[in-house]
């Protein structure tokens, strides 16, 4: 599948390093080839290609957005055109000062996206975990249960799509309901970087889902 990232720092590297180990074809789409993240990311991974943005969207067929929450819109603004009816796997998260929501609860930061390129299948993954996890899920000794993905999304054949790069990456996806729900998945994010960051857990621990 071809996939293009926008940001590849801690999040967008690890990913896009993982799919490419998978045989998809990824991409950075880079404002800047010679920034530090694009630098590492290639170094990193020297698979990934580095093209212009417009040329890595369009002939993506998944694009993931990975830069921080507050360049989203300059981000979008930009690219968003391109974007028109792709797949976007928001990884973004508005967190605030002292670990507070960083549009107030009041929406969710997924919401903001799909306001901001209202063709675009947006579909919010690869949030609710520090990026260590993105580079290495693997937790031995559970058997086949495997850590849990939480995503959301108006689109259900872009969730599936994503759900199915979630499976090759080994998470088990969950489906959790339409781009509102997203709100709940980011304050997940809080919860976690509470613990894992701040409480102490440290950050190889992730969530599953048990069901009967
Ligand atoms: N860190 C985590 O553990 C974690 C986990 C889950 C989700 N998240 C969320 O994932 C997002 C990325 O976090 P990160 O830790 O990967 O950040 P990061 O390491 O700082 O990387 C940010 C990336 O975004 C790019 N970027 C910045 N401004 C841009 C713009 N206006 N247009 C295009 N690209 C731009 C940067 O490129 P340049 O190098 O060119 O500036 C860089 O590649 C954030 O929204 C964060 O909340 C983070």
């Amino acid at each position: 599948m071809n996939i293009t990232f926008i940001g590849v720092g801690n999040v967008g590297g690890a990913i896009a390093d993982n799919l490419q180990k998978l045989g998809h074809n990824v991409s950075i789409a880079a404002r800047d080839p010679e920034s530090k993240s694009v630098q590492e990311a290639v170094k990193r991974n020297p698979d990934l290609s580095v093209k212009s943005p417009d040329e890595a969207i369009s002939s993506a067929e998944v694009v993931f957005l990975a830069t921080p929450f507050a360049a989203v819109e300059s981000a979008l603004n930009e690219f968003g055109k391109a974007i028109d009816n792709k797949i976007l796997v928001d990884c973004t998260n508005p967190v605030s000062p002292n670990l507070t929501h960083g549009l107030e609860s009041k929406i969710s930061g997924s919401e903001k996206v799909q306001q901001l390129v209202p063709n675009a299948r947006v579909v919010k993954a690869f949030t609710i975990y520090g990026y260590e996890n993105f580079e290495d899920n693997n937790y031995s000794g559970y058997g086949d249960l495997k850590p849990a993905m939480l995503i959301a999304g108006n689109d259900s054949s872009a969730k599936e799509t994503v759900a199915e790069l979630c499976r090759q990456l080994g998470w088990e996806p969950v489906d959790t309901g339409n781009i509102s729900t997203s709100l709940h998945l980011e304050h997940m994010t809080l919860l976690w970087i509470k613990m894992g960051r701040v409480q102490g857990f440290g950050t190889g621990f992730v969530w599953a889902m048990l069901k009967k």
